[in-house]
Parts: structure tokens; C-alpha cells; sequence
């Protein structure tokens, strides 16, 4: 199908490859400035453009790939009503085309994507939201370039959403506050990589709640207030440590 990718960051730069390589057709390639519209379509082998009066109207579906806060802006300035056209969102809701595009929906891939990592979509979940069965049909198409697709209304996505969040961006940020501590003692992360990747490794095929370790998972007072004590001088990583140690102690209870 011919498909118009509006925008070219991070997660238009992974989905239109994919897209292209699954045998759809990128007719071009919407960004706000020329340059990344250019870098991708020049990949893509598209037209590019960074005018919405420029887009061609005649295409099957525009996948949006803006984020968040733009979409709405953007939709104001289309001049025309698209075929079909979906956002790749997690949190907007479908209602965010309101009743003016009659076939929309939400094609979001839930997955982290950076412009220099690659990933295989194949394994990739893809949530799909769709006003009509017309609509679902055409996004299925170009969501066959995963074997994994759900379909799932606004509400639950927003919290499939959260969860994203709480998996992904939370723990990286822990990554970064302990590559800072390491600094502080001239060390590397790669020290934690392997403790890193073993902790993502074993809840595929865990449980989450019965992989926990640590001190505040063995009520071992004298190493949590040794910790704290690390962190006198560093009272953001103090908070989050007794925060999360606190929300251990309270899930799990009092050791027998
Ligand atoms: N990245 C992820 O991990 C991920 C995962 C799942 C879903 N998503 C969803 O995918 C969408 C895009 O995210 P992304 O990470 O790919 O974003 P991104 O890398 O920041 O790329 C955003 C694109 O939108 C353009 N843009 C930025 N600000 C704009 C503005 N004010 N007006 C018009 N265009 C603007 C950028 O243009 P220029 O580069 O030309 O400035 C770029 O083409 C979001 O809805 C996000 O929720 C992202």
C-alpha cells in the first residue's frame, strides 16, 4: 500500500525501512525540518517535504510519527481528509482525530527505538486502534511486519503505556545514576552491564515478584543504612533508594 510517514525521528526511521522491506510503498517523507525529511527519504528512496501543503493526498495511509503534544497542531494543518491516517502513540487518545477523519486509528509499536539501535520489528508488539473495520483492516496490512498484533482501545493503551514507562525509562535512568556513582569512584559501567542484562534476561521467563533480591528483600538493616550513609552527600539517589527500598519492604513483609 502507498504510505506517507509523517515525521522522521526515531520511530519513523525504524518504521519505514520496516515498512518498505515488508512491501509497501513510501511515497514521502514529512518532517518539520528539511534536512532529517531528506536523510530519511534519501534511505527511503522518497520524495521528501517539511510543507503539509506539499503532501500528496492520493496516498492509502499517513502514519504519524510527531510527538505527542504536535499532533493535534498538525492535524489542524492538514488541509485535506486522508484515505486513512493513524498516529503511532501510546498515551494520545484516538478521539484526538476527533469526528473530522472519518477512517483513523492507532498503529503503536511498543518498543524503545533510537535512531542508532537496530531492531526487529517481527518481535515488536504492535497496538492497533481503528474508528471502523475498513480502517483496522488497512492498519493489520501494514502491521504484518510484526508477528505480534493486539488490538486494544485508548483506555488500555494509555496503561500498557505507563507500564512502558515504569520498564523502560525508569530503570535507564537508574542506569545512568549508578554510572554517575561509578564515575565518582573513576570505574565503568561495564562493571554492571552483566548484572544488567541478567535482571532483564530472567523475568522472561519469571515472574517479576519472585526474582526480587537485595537488602530491603532480606530485611538487612545494617546494609541499607550503610548505603544511606554512601549517600549522605547525594540526596536525589537518596530519595529513590529509600523510596524503592520502602516499596520492597512493603510488598514483600516482614521476613518469617
Ligand atoms: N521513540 C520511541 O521509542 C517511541 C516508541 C513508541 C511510540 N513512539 C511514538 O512515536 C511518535 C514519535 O516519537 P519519536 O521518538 O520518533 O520522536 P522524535 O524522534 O522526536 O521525532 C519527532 C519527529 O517530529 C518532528 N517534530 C518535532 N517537533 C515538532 C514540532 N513542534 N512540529 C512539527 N514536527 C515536529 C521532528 O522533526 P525534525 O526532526 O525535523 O525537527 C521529527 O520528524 C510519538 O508519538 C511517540 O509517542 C515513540
Amino acid at each position: 500500500m502507498k504510505i506517507v510517514l509523517i515525521g522522521a525521528g526515531n520511530l519513523a526511521g525504524h518504521l519505514g525501512p520496516a515498512l518498505k522491506k515488508n512491501g509497501h510503498s513510501i511515497e514521502m517523507v514529512y518532517s518539520r525540518s528539511k534536512g532529517s525529511a531528506k536523510k530519511l527519504a534519501a534511505n527511503l528512496k522518497c520524495a521528501f517535504t517539511s510543507k503539509v501543503t506539499d503532501l500528496p493526498t492520493e496516498a492509502d495511509l499517513y502514519l504519524l510519527a510527531l510527538p505527542d503534544h504536535v499532533i493535534p497542531g498538525f492535524l489542524k494543518e492538514l488541509s485535506f481528509i486522508p484515505a486513512c491516517i493513524a498516529h503511532t502513540s501510546g498515551s494520545v487518545e484516538l478521539s484526538v482525530f476527533r469526528t473530522r477523519f472519518k477512517n483513523c486509528g492507532v498503529f503503536y509499536p511498543l518498543q524503545t527505538f533510537s535512531k542508532n539501535r537496530k531492531v526487529d520489528f517481527k518481535n515488536i508488539p504492535i497496538c492497533l486502534e481503528a474508528s471502523n473495520p475498513k480502517t483496522l483492516a488497512l492498519l493489520k496490512k501494514a502491521a504484518a511486519i510484526s508477528k505480534n498484533v493486539v488490538r486494544m482501545n485508548s483506555a488500555k493503551r494509555k496503561k500498557v503505556h505507563l507500564t512502558a514507562v515504569i520498564v523502560n525509562n525508569f530503570p535507564n535512568l537508574l542506569f545512568s545514576l549508578a554510572d554517575d556513582l561509578l564515575k565518582e569512584e573513576k570505574l565503568n559501567l561495564d562493571l554492571l552491564r552483566p548484572l544488567i542484562l541478567e535482571t532483564a534476561l530472567k523475568v522472561q521467563n519469571n515472574p517479576p515478584f519472585q526474582m526480587q533480591t537485595g537488602p530491603a528483600r532480606r530485611g538487612d538493616a545494617e546494609t541499607l543504612k550503610s548505603h544511606r550513609k554512601l549517600l549522605s552527600d547525594n540526596k536525589t539517589v537518596k530519595d529513590i533508594y529509600n523510596l524503592l527500598s520502602k516499596t520492597i519492604e512493603n510488598k514483600y513483609g516482614p521476613l518469617l
